[in-house]
């Protein structure tokens, strides 16, 4: 009964973070400002005023976390890198000091016996950059690969795993539409620009890979299934523009080379003409995709919900997350089934899976009780193994996070953590979800089979 839940040898288990999310110190030793230095620092943007300014302090504990990411027997360590730490103008002059902790950082995972998992761009764009139009301007795509290149250069040696970017949509969704994340603009002409770029940036530097890299480069992409609240005409096609929108954008162009015609009923005026040459650059051979999987929508049609024209249904009887994410675990499957039907059967991680609840305050040396994560956590790992039976390549699994931490403008109150940390104290103390975590990992698996 037990090896029920048994994943294929070879599965890799991980973790996930993202730089400005936990590394703190974010202008130390010669980095230049990103565009999150600044959103933070701009009054009003961040919930209780919170900023990266400290986060985790992972840039000075990275020993002592990579220790606990050995105590979870964790095999990979998904991260991204702070362009700006590397290079303060976004581009030309290095900061050795910068690629330096990175390089640190690499050792020790691989003294651990962990492997890294690097992640180029998540969301921390070099201010400078933006200065010079950021995603808007063409040259990105440029800016990224020259990037992405002295990355390669400097870690290729080390690091087996790559991916461009991060979640793209929230890129353009958050920073360009709705504002709400840096580098907080809100404007409808934009926002398919940036996809765009974001798109070119991430086949250049996949193209600069080639030349300069031995081992493995992907993309990640959010993927929450859409299903549609009825069968009506104006629900159905309401429910193709959300997921055109949200899971097709980024991963047409990079997978299949062209967009889906709901983008264009979506942006109307405000679709750009985008020059057909520019799909042999975002169409570049990936040797795997991301997916970050954290809940599903159910849409109906809403005429002044804009600029979709569709509205997310409230689920009143499922239980939702701090972040008013409803938890659907059957979602994850339908996601790793349907992008194998659209795009062929290629390999796949989830990147990020996880869940923000309150949790209780810490009572000293013990294991912090969280039920709801942990029920989370087993549900979306059960599921994915279903995923696996139905013929899904997954190769492997990244919990987010290993660390409470900076949930962007949502602050330090919405905790993702399989280790709560105290922020007044740095303290790390393991919830009951990491200690499950390690046993399914121990087990291969088997251990979510246990009542
Ligand atoms: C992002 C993370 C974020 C998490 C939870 C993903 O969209 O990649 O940076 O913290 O979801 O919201």
């Amino acid at each position: 009964m037990t090896r029920r839940f048994r994943f294929p040898d070879g599965f890799l288990w991980g973790a996930a973070t993202s730089a400005y999310q936990i590394e703190g110190s974010p202008l130390a030793d010669g980095a230049g400002p990103s565009i999150w230095q600044r959103f933070a620092h701009t009054p009003g943007m961040m919930a209780d005023g919170d900023t990266g300014d400290v986060a985790c302090d992972h840039y000075r504990r990275y020993k002592d976390d990579v220790r606990l990411m050995r105590a979870l027997g964790l095999q990979s360590y998904r991260f991204s890198v702070n362009w700006s730490r590397v290079l303060p103008e976004g581009t030309g002059r290095v900061n050795p000091k910068g690629l330096d902790f990175y390089s640190r950082l690499v050792d020790e995972l691989l003294e651990h016996g962990i492997a890294p998992n690097v992640t180029l761009f998540h969301w921390d764009l070099p201010a400078a950059l933006d200065d010079r139009g950021g995603w808007l301007n063409r040259d990105s795509a440029h800016w990224f690969a020259d990037y992405a290149t002295t990355m390669f250069r400097a870690l290729d040696d080390r690091v087996p795993q790559w991916s461009t970017l991060n979640e793209p949509w929230v890129v353009v969704d958050g920073g360009y539409l709705r504002g709400a994340l840096a580098p907080g603009h809100r404007n409808l002409y934009e926002a398919p620009i940036v996809a765009h770029n974001l798109m070119r940036a991430s086949g250049a530097g996949i193209e600069a890979y080639r030349a300069h890299g031995r081992h493995a480069i992907g993309v990640v992409f959010n993927i929450e299934p859409k299903y549609p609240a009825s069968d009506s005409a104006e629900d159905l096609a309401a429910t193709r523009r959300a997921h055109a929108y949200m899971n097709l954008q980024f991963a047409d162009p990079a997978l299949l080379g062209s967009y889906p015609p709901e983008l264009r009923e979506v942006y109307g005026a405000a679709w750009p003409d985008v020059p057909a040459d520019d799909f042999r650059l975002t169409r570049q051979p990936v040797d795997f995709v991301g997916l970050n999987y954290y809940t599903r929508a159910v849409v109906r049609h809403d005429a002044d919900a804009l600029p979709l024209r569709a509205a997310p249904v409230y689920q009143p009887h499922r239980t939702h997350t701090e972040t008013g994410w409803e938890v659907y675990e059957q979602g994850l499957v339908d996601m790793l089934t349907g992008f194998r039907q659209r795009y062929g059967n290629l390999p796949l991680y989830i990147t990020e899976n996880g869940a923000a609840f309150y949790d209780p305050p810490v009572a000293d040396g013990e294991v912090l009780p969280d039920p709801l994560r942990t029920d989370y956590l087993r549900r979306h790992l059960q599921a994915a193994h279903r995923a696996i039976e139905a013929g899904v390549d997954l190769r492997g699994y990244y919990a987010w996070s290993l660390l409470d931490n900076l949930e962007w403008s949502l602050g330090y109150a919405k905790r993702f953590g399989l280790y709560h940390v105290d922020f007044a104290t740095q303290k790390r103390t393991p919830k009951a979800s990491a200690k499950l975590y390690a046993r399914v990992i121990a087990s291969h698996g088997e251990a979510l089979g246990e009542p």
